[in-house]
């Protein structure tokens, strides 16, 4: 369920091993094609992609870093990623074009991807034959299956299908969000950079040698007709300032904004229904590790229905919601530590203040720490 970055990998995965699966999403191709997110994958995720044959073009245009700088106090200081992390990097790649990717993959081997279904829902998991109906171009359908992968995001039916009382869930919700930005501008920076200010976060991106990506930290319900774009370029050129350096600017063609929370459901598993990324978990994009996220649950998932098909062991569909989760705590861990080391706080208490600035400086002089910043940020390896 859902032809987001999990859904499609998963599909992906489980076609490579030879194993039957239909993707049913509600939405457009161009629509899913088009929908701007996520721009970092840890090597981890760029690695599984290029194993899963679909890493062609990730290979010729997403952009590898080896760092990524903190600002705050109008200075800027470089975390030498791959120094303190035995050499791993990040790939800057769009989600926009990993969806294309995965989709452009699956219609070429002739597989079943259906989009615009509406009706969707999800019976009988708790039993060895789970079902799915929904309707496609006007007529009404049902899918029987051994397997249902709930993939299907956050405000999916695949979650609130599990009967009261099995899922646990937690969750926080910030009181800001972000205002993102997609130019049409060559990239002033070569690496992303992380700003703290005292007018809020900024963060610098790209997507392109010619295309820019910026945030800047704004209210969650924040009304995009109160941004006019040179309130968004202030904002940036206030935020990202430092001596030396000039922000160019050019035309938006893009602008969002994205409320944030923290969220897990636990656990990620009922029946013969699994959920993955979004559907079973959400992290501020602070830490850059939703997309990351969904695709490690899926990778595990695939794994078990594969070694379920081949050997008829169960242990690994069993122990599915526990292996993803300590990767997914560990990832709202960092999350909720980047967020809230580089967000102007409710209140804007002087003593949290200082403790941002204490906790930034520590990181970008202790090598201890900025290992620890580091490991997290291209994807831990020992989990
Ligand atoms: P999704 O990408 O949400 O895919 C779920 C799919 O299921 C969608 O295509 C949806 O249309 C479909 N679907 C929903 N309901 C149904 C239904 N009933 N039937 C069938 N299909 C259904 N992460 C970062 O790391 N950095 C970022 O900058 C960043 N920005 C984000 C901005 C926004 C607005 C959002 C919402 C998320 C952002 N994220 C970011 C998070 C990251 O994009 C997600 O973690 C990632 O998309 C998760 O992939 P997924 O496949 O689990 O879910
Ligand atoms: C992005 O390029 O969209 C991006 C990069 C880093 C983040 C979040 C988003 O932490």
């Amino acid at each position: 369920m859902g032809a987001g970055p999990a859904g499609l990998t998963l599909a992906r995965l489980l076609e490579v091993a030879g194993i039957e699966a239909v993707v049913i999403e509600n939405r457009s191709r161009e629509y899913v094609e088009h929908r701007i997110r996520a721009g970092v994958l840890e090597q981890g995720t760029a690695e599984l992609l290029r194993d899963a044959g679909v890493g062609e073009r990730m290979d010729r245009e997403g952009i590898v870093h080896h760092a990524i700088h903190l600002q705050f106090d109008g200075e800027r200081h470089r975390v030498p990623l791959s120094d303190l992390a035995d050499g791993r990097s990040i790939v800057i790649y769009g989600q926009t074009e990993v969806v294309k990717d995965l989709i452009a993959a699956r219609l070429a081997s002739g597989l079943p991807l259906l989009f615009e279904v509406d009706d969707v829902s999800v019976h009988d998991f708790d039993t060895e034959r789970p079902r799915i109906g929904f309707t496609h171009n006007g007529e009404q359908h049902e899918l029987e299956c051994d397997v249902i992968a709930g993939c299907d995001g956050f405000h999916g039916v695949c979650r609130d299908a599990i009967p009261a009382g099995v899922l646990e869930t937690f969750s926080r919700v910030y009181p800001f969000g972000w205002l993102g930005i997609l130019a049409s501008v060559a990239p002033s920076i070569d690496e992303l950079v992380y700003a703290h200010h005292e007018n809020g976060f900024a963060l610098l991106s790209l997507r392109s040698p010619v295309l820019s990506r910026y945030y800047v930290q704004c209210r969650p319900d924040e009304n995009l007709d109160e941004w006019p774009d040179e309130r968004i370029w202030e904002e940036l050129q206030i935020r990202t300032a430092v001596e030396g350096w000039t922000l160019h600017e050019g035309p938006i063609l893009e602008k969002g904004v994205t409320g944030m929370r923290s969220f897990v459901a636990e656990p990620m598993q009922h029946g013969r229904l699994y959920l993955a990324g979004d559907a079973a978990h959400i992290v501020p994009p602070t830490g850059a590790k939703g997309l990351n996220l969904a695709i490690n649950d899926v990778c595990i998932l695939a794994e078990a229905v594969v070694a379920w098909c081949e050997t008829g062991s169960t242990t690994g569909l069993d122990g599915y919601s526990a292996a993803c989760l300590r990767r997914v705590w560990r990832a709202e861990h960092f999350s909720g530590w980047m967020t809230s080391m580089l967000h102007s706080l409710e209140g804007n208490d002087p003593f949290d203040l200082k403790l941002q600035l204490s906790q930034l400086r520590y990181v970008t002089t202790s090598k201890a720490a900025a290992r620890s910043l580091a490991e997290n940020y291209v994807g831990l390896t020992t989990l």
